[in-house]
């Protein structure tokens, strides 16, 4: 029987879970786990609540940025992410640390417009009355230039076939800002209909933000990079050649660029950004000549390689469901950051020791032999192994000539065995 999801969002939690329940015939050890990731005030955060879906959070060490010694709250399933942080940023943190830079901090908005006979015009009467605009944005959020923000400027560009787009940039302070840059456009939207005569086609923010552009740069001694058999010299070329693949290649760009990523999104989510947004922003960014190329750079003159990375990072450290998220503010606390700048600045460091780290294992021993210390690990964990029993077990795991489960519980079973002997 098909079961019936009309109204949904307006049955009760119970009520939802036996739907569903009946609808994919679920066992009651399956329902019960609704119950255990279940958190009452997560109803307010999302639509049609069921549970949480958890994720592990741990924590990456050795950050060194702008002097400052941080801890990195990262929340994220992929195993050998928060290990590689760690380790390039122990790196970085020998040859000194990370150093970055954050000129700017504005969220931009899109007022668009259509069917225009002379976008140009419409173009110079709105820039004409540009002050008055940024009254208007003002005044439909008036606490925030209380705080210090408020909108900044305002900017036209003709994009062809009829349509203007309108950018607002507003410094929206500690927020990410959304919702307020949205409900000061939808303000200024409204003005310049009445000054043009013309339904604004939507205003809405861009995640492109430009505005919030952040760098972060290192340079390391060669020597810090050797690794195996290869000198640390090998390593910083090998490095740099990688950098410029990734620049003219964009199958690799989009590897390289994931990287990256796997960090920055980790940080997102466990400050309680919208990682969706920053992802967005930075592929845009990553294309912005045209061609999607590579986010960092890496170069090498002999003796020092240089690492640099730039993108837009338009956090927030209140607001949206931060200020529900317990976790997100006690993690806000573990970075020991007072500004959405500082989050900013730590952030465009972690994609940078992430990018780092990855290079160097996939120029030097490949990225396999990390990663599968940690397979084998959770292999050896599934077929049930005891934290005692883990380093004899990964020791016989690794010269076996299979590694799968079957295996595993043979060698797991085949040591309890002879321990048994051993100790009769
Ligand atoms: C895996 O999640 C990320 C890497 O593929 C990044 C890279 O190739 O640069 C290792």
């Amino acid at each position: 029987m098909t079961a019936d999801f009309r109204h949904f969002y307006q049955k009760t939690w119970a009520e939802r879970t036996d739907i569903v329940a009946q609808q994919a015939h679920l066992t009651p050890a399956e329902q019960a786990l609704f119950k255990q990731y279940y958190l009452e005030q997560h109803h307010e955060i999302i639509e049609n609540y069921l549970t949480d879906y958890p994720l592990p959070m741990g924590l990456a060490v050795n950050f060194v940025v702008d002097g400052v010694n941080r801890i990195i709250p990262m929340v994220t399933e992929e195993p050998s992410v928060i290990a590689a942080a760690s380790n390039g940023a122990k790196i970085v943190k020998r040859a000194g640390g990370f150093t970055t830079t954050l000129n700017q901090r504005e969220m931009i908005g899109q007022i668009v417009l259509e069917h225009l006979a002379d976008p140009e015009q419409t173009a110079t009467i709105i820039e004409q009355h540009a002050a008055a605009l940024l009254d208007v944005a003002d005044a439909a959020h008036p606490s925030l230039k209380k705080r210090g923000g408020g909108a900044r400027s305002l900017r036209t560009r003709v994009l062809g076939q009829g349509y203007l787009s309108i950018d607002l940039f507003v410094d929206v302070q500690a927020a990410m800002g959304a919702n307020m840059l949205n409900s000061m456009l939808e303000a200024v939207a409204k003005s310049i209909g009445v000054m043009t005569k013309t339904d604004a086609l939507m205003s809405i923010l861009s995640n492109y933000a430009t505005a919030s552009l952040v760098k972060a740069e290192c340079d390391i001694p060669v020597g810090l990079l050797q690794a195996g058999r290869y000198s640390g010299e090998l390593v910083a070329q090998k490095m740099a050649s990688a950098s410029t693949v990734a620049q003219l290649d964009p199958y690799r760009a989009t590897t390289h660029n994931k990287g990256i990523m796997n960090g920055i999104d980790a940080l997102a989510i466990a400050s309680g950004n919208d990682w969706r947004a920053l992802e967005s922003g930075a592929h845009a960014y990553a294309a912005k000549d045209g061609q999607y190329r590579g986010m960092s750079k890496w170069t090498t003159d002999g003796t020092t390689l240089h690492g640099e990375l730039e993108l837009p990072l338009p956090v927030g450290i209140v607001g949206g469901s931060i200020k529900i998220n317990e976790l997100a503010q006690l993690n806000q606390r573990l970075l020991g950051i007072q500004t959405a700048g500082d989050l900013e600045r730590i952030m465009i460091a972690v994609g940078l020791a992430q990018n780092l780290a990855a290079l160097r294992a996939l120029v030097t021993t490949g990225i396999q032999q990390g990663h599968m210390h940690l397979q084998l690990k959770s292999l050896a964990m599934a077929a049930g192994a005891t934290a005692a029993e883990l380093p004899k077990i990964l020791q016989q795991l690794e010269l076996a000539p299979q590694q799968d489960l079957a295996t595993t519980q043979r060698l797991i079973a085949d040591m309890r065995q002879i321990k048994e002997e051993t100790d009769d």
